[in-house]
């Protein structure tokens, strides 16, 4: 008898149920009233009285194991798995990959660009990219025949003989952001003011019609050069890190005074060369006049950022078409 039992058992445990069809044939097989397990309690009567109590426990024993075998498999029967198993799927097989989206490089590094200034307290400001003359070049302190308003850099949007009608622009950098936020906001200022602007310029691997810039302007009592230093060597350490290689060179715009460029050193030590990242400086007393703000008390700096040349320093990127190509290559190198 003891036979019996370990020889059922045996199939119990090697019965394997991947259907509902092998469900029910395990039920039947196993646990119904003429099942193996239940004709072998009918042997029950003629077995000795003193081996009785163990032969009725490893009955038990058996019917409780057919029965959680049994429970098992229903449970995993139910759910996706009665699908999956009895269409023959293979679940060991790994599912198809969907594509991902990737942030833009220069929406990555303006976001970078962005926290930096948060940490050093600049907020926000925001203009308009359809500018007028005023605000892009005459309050800029841009003397009448410069040749930045030269039709070969300025891509112009109205332009009417007559004095009276002014004349629109693509806004050529982020400056006059400056004015507006001056013109409706007293000091203190301290804001960045990132956006697109616009050259009439051949596009080559080094330059491209439409850009971005961060503009930057600081305007309070006191405010000087060392401000200015330190605000820009902060930046370039925190954007590139510590051991970033950089200079400040003295410069010439019409808004500042004095004005000064910074450049980042590019490639190895040996093997590089200098890239100019923006131009800033003290902002000049005429701009001060031109947007309301009195330059006897107070004094500021300004800086404009190219983010596309930050951007190509950051990621070593030779060509600044690639910013705008849309190519799938590129952008799925920066998920
Ligand atoms: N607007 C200048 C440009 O586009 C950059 C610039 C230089 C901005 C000096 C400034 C500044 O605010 O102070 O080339």
């Amino acid at each position: 008898m003891k036979q019996e039992i370990a020889q059922i058992k045996q199939q119990i445990k090697n019965y394997t149920i991947s259907s509902s069809d092998e469900l029910e044939a395990f039920r039947l097989q196993f646990l119904s009233k003429k099942g193996s397990i239940q004709e072998l309690f009918k042997f029950m009567k003629k077995i000795p009285k003193k081996e009785k109590a163990a032969f009725g426990k490893s009955l038990n024993e058996l019917k409780k194991l057919a029965q959680n075998t049994f429970d098992q498999a229903k449970v995993a029967q139910s759910d996706t798995h009665t699908v999956l198993l009895s269409a023959k799927d293979d679940i060991s097989l790994t599912s198809l990959s969907l594509p991902v989206g990737s942030v833009h490089p220069l929406t990555k590094t303006l976001q970078e660009m962005k926290n930096i200034f948060y940490r050093l307290g600049f907020n926000i400001a925001d203009g308009p990219e359809v500018e007028d003359d005023f605000h892009n070049f005459t309050a800029l302190n841009f003397p009448p025949n410069h040749p930045a308003r030269d039709t070969q850099d300025t891509f112009f949007i109205r332009k009417d003989e007559n004095p009276t009608i002014p004349d629109l622009v693509l806004r050529t950098h982020t400056s006059p952001v400056q004015i507006r936020l001056m013109e409706k906001q007293a000091p203190p200022i301290r804001s960045i003011m990132p956006g697109r602007v616009y050259r009439n310029e051949a596009v080559s691997p080094k330059s491209y019609f439409l850009f971005h810039q961060v503009e930057a302007l600081y305007v309070d009592q006191h405010v000087s050069v060392a401000d200015l230093k330190e605000s820009l060597i902060t930046f370039v350490k925190l954007m590139y890190g510590s051991d970033v290689i950089y200079r400040l060179r003295p410069s010439y715009f019409p808004f500042t005074e004095p004005s000064l460029e910074m450049d980042i050193w590019w490639g190895s030590k040996t093997n590089g060369k200098w890239l100019e990242i923006l131009g800033s400086g003290m902002v000049d007393p005429n701009v001060f006049m031109a947007s309301g703000v009195d330059p006897e008390q107070y004094s500021g700096f300004a800086w404009g950022m190219g983010v596309e040349r930050i951007a190509i320093l950051k990621y070593g990127i030779s060509d600044i078409r690639i910013f705008y190509d849309n190519d799938i290559r590129f952008l799925n190198q920066f998920i």
